[in-house]
């Protein structure tokens, strides 16, 4: 069992994207996933089309459980693809139904034990901040993907990320590794963007990680398939999309999801 938070406290980068296309992709493949949502908004609950505590009051949420009201099994849905916890807006109030300032970070990793073995990967989507919900991420996980999107402020963005990761593996997770930064909505075409793929790639290495060559470019296929609450790889085999993150997942996992769902 493999655990991957994708963090980036910027906004709008493609972190809930990221997280439903990688495992929407490892899924097609044959591999059972667990998508965990641990951002308020619930952006990743509602393109999977889970249901949530809007919807049903007596759904558990990832809320429940990092409060201890309920064991991580009663929050886990199956969905055709793969298996999803739901966040919940109140998930936003965290801090305050965790009143043991110490316990905070580790709710997480403590509720993810009780898993052992029966994902081959989960994968935590985290909300553009950092504060008690990023930092549960950060200390459940084995690796962390960082999206980011071509320009000077998300450069930015990623250096004050590095510092939450390194204290995160001080204090709690020393064995905690960055994957790697993935560039996102990429319009690969303007000047200014080639010299900021060069600042990127110094960044990635003072942070002794990678850039990786896969970027994923901006392509209306990825809003479709939201819309449509599928997953890329479905609903749109043959586009830009579900190419970039096959591409993704063959440089980060070692397999290769298209040739896969070509052959079914
Ligand atoms: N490659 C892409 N091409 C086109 N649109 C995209 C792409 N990736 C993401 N988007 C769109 O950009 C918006 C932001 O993406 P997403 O929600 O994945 O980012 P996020 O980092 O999770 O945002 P937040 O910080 O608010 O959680 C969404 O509307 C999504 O559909
Ligand atoms: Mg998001």
């Amino acid at each position: 069992m493999k655990i991957y938070a994708v963090a980036n406290q910027k906004g709008g980068v493609s972190k809930t994207t990221t997280v439903q296309c990688i495992g929407a992709g490892l899924a097609h493949y044959g591999y059972k996933v667990l998508l965990i949502d641990l951002d308020p908004q619930s952006n990743l609950t509602s393109i999977c089309h889970a249901v949530s505590d809007a919807q049903d009051k007596n759904t558990v949420t990832m809320l429940e459980i990092l409060a201890k009201e309920n064991k991580i099994n009663d929050g886990i849905q199956h969905l055709d693809l793969y298996d999803i916890i739901p966040s919940s807006m109140f998930l936003a109030s965290i801090d305050s139904r965790i009143t043991d300032q110490m316990a905070r970070p580790y709710r997480l990793q403590n509720a993810l034990k009780e898993l052992k073995g029966e994902y081959d990967y989960i994968l935590i989507d985290t909300p553009p901040a950092l504060g008690t919900l990023t930092n549960n991420a950060l200390v459940a996980a084995d690796e962390v993907i960082i999206p980011a999107q071509a320009d000077i402020l998300s450069l930015q963005g990623v250096s004050q990320l590095y510092e939450t990761i390194e204290s995160a593996k001080e204090h709690a997770n020393p064995n905690l590794k960055i994957t790697g930064i993935v560039l996102t909505r990429f319009q690969g075409r303007a000047n200014l963007t080639k010299e900021l793929v060069t600042l990127f790639n110094g960044a990635a290495s003072q942070l002794k990680t990678v850039v990786f060559n896969t970027r994923i470019r901006e392509a209306i296929a990825v809003k479709e398939a939201q819309a449509a609450l599928s997953d890329i790889f479905t609903a749109d085999p043959k586009s830009n999309a579900s190419a970039d993150y096959n591409a993704l997942i063959k440089e980060i996992f070692d397999v290769d999801v298209l040739q896969k769902v070509s052959a079914e």
